[in-house]
């Protein structure tokens, strides 16, 4: 009998093409990225395992072309970019890389945070464009204080949670919303309180976003909210940017609704330079790198190709959803 045969929607480390390749026929897409729903349906018939990334959209028509296809691995903690209620349907489990990438994330997004309260990226421009005229005047480039100022976390999950965790090291009051208030031990543990979304809307000076993007949060930081949020507040988001209307977004910074606002992730990705987010200075903007480490990454790989074996040879991944 021939190998199993899978297929890479993009390359990932030579370790684990190594394991891959020891097992399997694999074949890895190298053209433009993401790859054509297309190319992606042609190759998806014939093959046992998938690896994909958060932005390849793996619907209910692709996974209805698939014949063979036992397991969808993800190089990535996000997961609304698969049908999983359609593939658990199919029996066609779906591994994804939490926990491992938690640290990294909430690391990026104290980064953020404190860049943009810090008035940082916006330092470096002006040095860069040759602006930084006079030195050290008592109304120079001021920010805020983080220290006793309210983090309002959005979903309370393992990044949110490790969010609160390091918001707690540097004194910040910390209040979150989520879908179900956690267990009182741990709100006691991070030094946290359990508010409706209208109160951390409302009561935040920081707003953090760390819930997945769903029908119920689709779009849901818009307009209505950012007129609600203190003029002085800011919003940070490291998971999915189709939780921010991002046109609102764009007025509401400009007319100073809100007082500045870091972003890990968009809408549609890539963003270019012309983006009108791009022209604002209160700003900061990265590009979607919330488990970009080193040793982050290689974790994610190890994990993806766990999950793929696992799942190819019937069992469930590792970390699985659905089926
Ligand atoms: C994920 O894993 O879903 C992240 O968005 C990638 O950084």
């Amino acid at each position: 009998m021939g190998k199993k045969r899978i297929f890479l929607t993009r390359t990932i480390h030579d370790f684990a093409l190594k394991k891959l390749r020891e097992r399997y026929q694999v074949e890895i897409h190298t053209g433009k990225i993401p790859i054509s729903q297309i190319k992606l349906r042609s190759k998806i018939e014939n093959i046992e395992g998938l690896i994909c990334f958060p932005y390849d959209k793996i619907g209910s028509d692709l996974i209805d072309a698939a014949k063979n296809l036992k397991v969808i691995s993800t190089y990535s903690v996000g997961i609304d970019h698969i049908d999983t209620q359609y593939a658990k349907k199919k029996k066609i489990r779906v591994g994804y890389t939490p926990e491992v990438l938690t640290d990294a994330t909430a690391d990026l997004t104290f980064s953020l945070m404190l860049d943009v309260v810090r008035r940082v990226s916006e330092g470096d421009r002006i040095i860069r464009n040759g602006k930084w005229r006079q030195i050290y005047g008592a109304f120079d480039y001021v920010g805020m204080d983080v220290q006793g100022k309210t983090l309002g976390i959005f979903g309370l999950g393992r990044i949110g949670s490790a969010v609160a965790k390091r918001a707690k090291s540097f004194d910040m009051k910390i209040i979150y919303h989520n879908r179900k208030p956690v267990s009182k031990n741990k709100e006691k543990r991070l030094g946290l309180k359990y508010v409706t979304l209208n109160k951390l809307i409302t009561q935040s000076d920081i707003i953090s976003i760390h819930a997945p993007h769903t029908k119920e949060t689709d779009q849901l930081f818009d307009m209505k909210i950012f007129k609600k949020m203190k003029n002085s507040a800011f919003l940070i988001n490291t998971s999915r940017g189709k939780i921010i209307n991002e046109v609102d977004l764009v007025i509401a910074l400009n007319k100073k609704f809100i007082a500045g606002a870091a972003l890990d992730v968009y809408g549609s990705e890539p963003i270019n330079e012309n983006h009108p987010l791009t022209k604002i200075q209160n700003v900061v903007l990265t590009p979607h790198i919330g488990s970009s480490t080193k040793e982050t990454r290689v974790k994610m790989a190890e994990i993806t190709v766990k999950n793929l074996n696992l799942g190819i040879s019937g069992k469930k991944p590792i970390y699985s959803v659905g089926y």
